[in-house]
């Protein structure tokens, strides 16, 4: 470059994709708000990959993030694209990113959107990953946005339920979500004084459960919390498409010990006002990410480690998550006594 000569602005689009999460609005705003500070020219993909396949791209400046720090959702709309996983889609998203001469992309989303970030990256794509799922199963961060809100979420509902449950000297099964990571399901049982956690990662037998329910009356309990994560497995009892909230809550009807009845919480806990929490992470999460597309630098995730934000290679998304941790589960069968 001829000096005196001024570096073109690097164009930088920002999308959200997967399912949403309470936070995601506050790492765009300050994607934007910290890329444009950094003299970075700003856009955003709508509807995740599945915008960026039909080329779905907008401006974004200070103002067009104003007023989303405290909604839930995502305000770039959110898709899972099956799509992306075909050669024309990946064909058209690439295509996309050349028609807008997009120099960077910022990917916010959990395991799948962030293994899309990961392929871009391979071909030739300078993109940082900011995780963002209510699972908190993102290998290499310690908490993912959205996972706060989420958990304040059940607790509260677990909280309505204890009052009803007391009253009517009941059982309640509570499903949550987490498909394949039980961590909502043990931090809110713990947090919720729930009597049994069930998780993907430690499968049970129906028996053994309504078996800890029988011993709990006979230790003077009568009422009795279980939190289950929608991927539990019972090892004694093949689902065959019930959801295992159902099947347990029909195992202890039949056992008869107490009254039981279920509440499947489902998409409650995907929406909803993020805590500050989310808030402050998605916030810090924006601004690393835009700080290091300033700086040049691509193929990493930012993530949480001790207290800082640090950036994490995308190799190490295909590694064990390790955020449920046994020495927890075993707390809240103490705690249950
Ligand atoms: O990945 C987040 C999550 O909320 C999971 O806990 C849940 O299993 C899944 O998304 C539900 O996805 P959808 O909204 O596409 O039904």
């Amino acid at each position: 470059m001829a000096a005196g000569e001024r570096r073109p602005r690097l164009r930088v689009a920002v999308l959200t994709s997967g399912g949403d999460a309470p936070g995601m609005n506050a790492a765009i705003r300050s994607a934007v708000r910290c890329g444009t500070e950094l003299g970075l020219m700003m856009f955003g993909v709508q509807r995740g990959y599945a915008g960026l396949i039909e080329n779905d791209v907008i401006p974004l400046d200070d103002r067009a993030v104003g007023g989303i720090i405290e909604r839930g959702g995502t305000m770039l709309l959110s898709a899972r694209s099956p799509e992306f996983l075909t050669p024309d889609g990946q064909a058209q998203a690439l295509s996309t990113l050349r028609e807008n001469a997009l120099d960077a992309l910022i990917v916010i989303g959990g395991n799948g959107s962030l293994s899309g970030a990961r392929w871009l990256h391979g071909q030739g794509v300078s993109v940082v990953g900011i995780p963002a799922s209510i699972d908190n199963d993102i290998p290499g961060t310690e908490m993912a946005i959205g996972v706060d809100t989420a958990l304040n979420t059940v607790v509260e509902g677990l909280n309505r339920i204890r009052d009803t449950a007391v009253a009517h000297e009941r059982a309640f099964v509570i499903e949550v979500m987490g498909r394949a990571s039980g961590y909502i399901a043990l931090m809110a049982g713990l947090a919720g004084g729930a009597e049994i956690v069930l998780l993907p990662e430690i499968p049970r037998s129906l028996e053994d459960i309504a078996g800890e329910v029988v011993e709990g009356v006979r230790k003077g309990k009568r009422h009795s919390i279980i939190v289950v994560a929608e991927g539990f497995q019972p090892t004694d009892v093949n689902l065959n498409g019930l959801s295992p909230g159902r099947a347990i809550a029909n195992h202890l009807q039949r056992v008869g010990t107490l009254e039981t009845r279920l509440t499947i919480l489902g998409h409650v806990q995907r929406g909803g006002s993020p805590t500050a929490f989310d808030r402050i992470l998605g916030s810090r999460y924006g601004h690393a990410a835009a700080t290091w597309i300033s700086e040049g630098r691509g193929g990493i995730t930012a993530t949480l480690s001790n207290g800082a934000i640090i950036p994490t290679a995308f190799d190490v998304l295909g590694q064990p998550c390790r955020n449920v941790e046994r020495e927890l589960y075993r707390l809240v069968q103490i705690v249950a006594h």
